[in-house]
């Protein structure tokens, strides 16, 4: 089988390797992919939102099945194009994504279906949201209605600061269209947990919970990323929760959007928050979750593409999903100022003891040479019997990958340890 895998960053080098695993995968295309993926896929300069150019990439070469895998292709509708070309895919159609695309749409569909979230209102003025915040609770939370890059959330803790917000984001086209519209929401305190499964519209398979750490310094400090790390499960996600957040907010989400005309297919991301009044929603994703991915897809017995397949083919409840139960860490190696500027082009050294623990994220070949080519560069990722063995070995691997201005927390997963010892 040709599979394409649609994306370039570390959660889709980790899809990749998994997706290998199978005998009858002959051949695996990523667009674009990175320099890091040599070896695990033919990567191909075309970019993840050139829709018609993927299409017609797809029709020529013959590629069998497609993995659509970030937010912009889905919401885009990339999936949509290629079925109307006859290419199975995995992932959501354009009006599921939309559960991501638009956190006005999420938050509504929260309220009509009864689905535990944080407390809002929304605003397609800027007046009448400067209006409302005068009254509003402090802390409070402004959020852009569109895709953000993941930086579309502002936690104000003074009005002024969430008046800046709303002003930047309906009058200054912070975000452009995306930020024209705003939902003001209730702060909320807990927990967090992340939990990706996979559902057809019939079915709904939880996959094991993850922790991500999304601040970039150590403790929780310092400017929001995409992602630093992970641990896998989280222990915050005990089987009482687990079962809570099936029935609370699993199968009514998935419930609700069939009801809507929008049955979602794919990998649908659950970001919670475990408050003390029960497991509430903070944010879908209409896709895997980065760098989730690299620590749930490690962690998986079963087989990746028979499972996509069984999703595409409305057949996940006849299908087995099996998880390990050992624990996975990833430690994410960045460039130096990220989340904001920072120097890439500098020569990436992966020996090749530990080139099957790295995802590469932001990486290219420049003659031949990988050098380093985004803000998260590589995910090392490290599997073990214990949560802090995982942890361990992650680091271990960390220290192997080289490259100069590199840095990294040195504190993933340490809450998760904490918080072991807690239960
Ligand atoms: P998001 O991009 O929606 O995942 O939000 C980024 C981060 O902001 C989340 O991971 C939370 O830590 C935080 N956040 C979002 N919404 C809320 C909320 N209502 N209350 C407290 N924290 C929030
Ligand atoms: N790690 C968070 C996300 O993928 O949105």
């Amino acid at each position: 089988m040709k599979l394409m895998v649609i994306g370039g960053g570390g959660r889709e080098h980790a899809v990749i390797r998994k997706l290998k695993e199978n005998p009858k995968v002959s051949c695996i295309y990523a667009l674009p992919g990175n320099g890091g993926m040599k070896g695990d896929a033919v990567c191909v300069p075309i970019g993840a939102k050139d829709i018609p150019e993927i299409v017609e990439f797809a029709v020529r070469e013959g590629v069998d099945y497609a993995v659509v895998t970030p937010d912009d292709p889905l919401v885009l509708g990339c999936v949509d194009a290629l079925e109307a070309a006859g290419i199975p895919c995995f992932g959501p159609r354009s009006e599921a994504a939309i559960i991501e695309g638009s956190k006005i749409f999420a938050k509504q569909l929260m309220k009509k279906y009864g689905i535990p979230t944080a407390r809002f209102e929304s605003f397609d003025s800027c007046a009448d949201a400067l209006e409302y915040l005068k009254t509003a609770p402090l802390p409070t939370v402004v959020k852009a209605d569109g895709l953000a890059l993941g930086k579309g959330v502002i936690i104000a803790q003074t009005r002024e600061e969430a008046e800046a917000a709303v002003k930047e984001m309906m009058e200054g086209g912070k975000f452009g269209k995306s930020g024209e519209r705003v939902v003001i929401e209730e702060f909320l305190e807990g927990p967090e947990v992340s939990v990706l499964a996979f559902t057809d519209g019939k079915a709904l398979v939880p996959m094991v919970s993850s922790m991500d750490h999304k601040r970039a310094g150590d403790g929780d400090t310092g400017l929001n990323t995409g992602g630093m790390g992970t641990v896998a499960p989280n222990p915050y996600y005990t089987d009482a929760v687990a079962e809570r957040c099936m029935k609370e907010i699993f199968l009514p989400t998935m419930a609700a959007m069939n009801a809507e005309g929008r049955k979602f297919k794919g990998c649908l991301y659950f970001g919670l928050m475990i408050t003390k009044d029960g497991p509430k929603v903070i944010e879908y994703n209409c896709r895997f979750g980065d760098p989730e991915t690299q620590v749930v897809l490690p962690l998986l017995e079963s087989d990746l593409l028979e499972v996509m397949l069984a999703v595409t083919e409305e057949r996940l409840a006849d299908t087995e999903v099996k998880f390990s139960d050992k624990y996975a860490c990833c430690v994410i190696l960045a460039s130096k100022g990220y989340p904001g500027k920072y120097e890439k082009g500098f020569p990436l050294m992966i020996p090749d003891a530990v080139r099957d623990k790295v995802y590469v994220a932001g990486a290219a070949l420049k003659f031949g040479n990988l050098v380093t080519n985004g803000g998260r560069v590589a995910g090392c990722t490290a599997v073990g019997d214990t949560l802090s063995e995982a942890i361990g070995k992650a680091y271990a691997v960390a220290e192997q990958v080289r490259f100069d201005n590199s840095f990294c927390r040195s504190d993933i997963g340490r809450r998760a340890l904490q918080a072991l010892k807690d239960v």
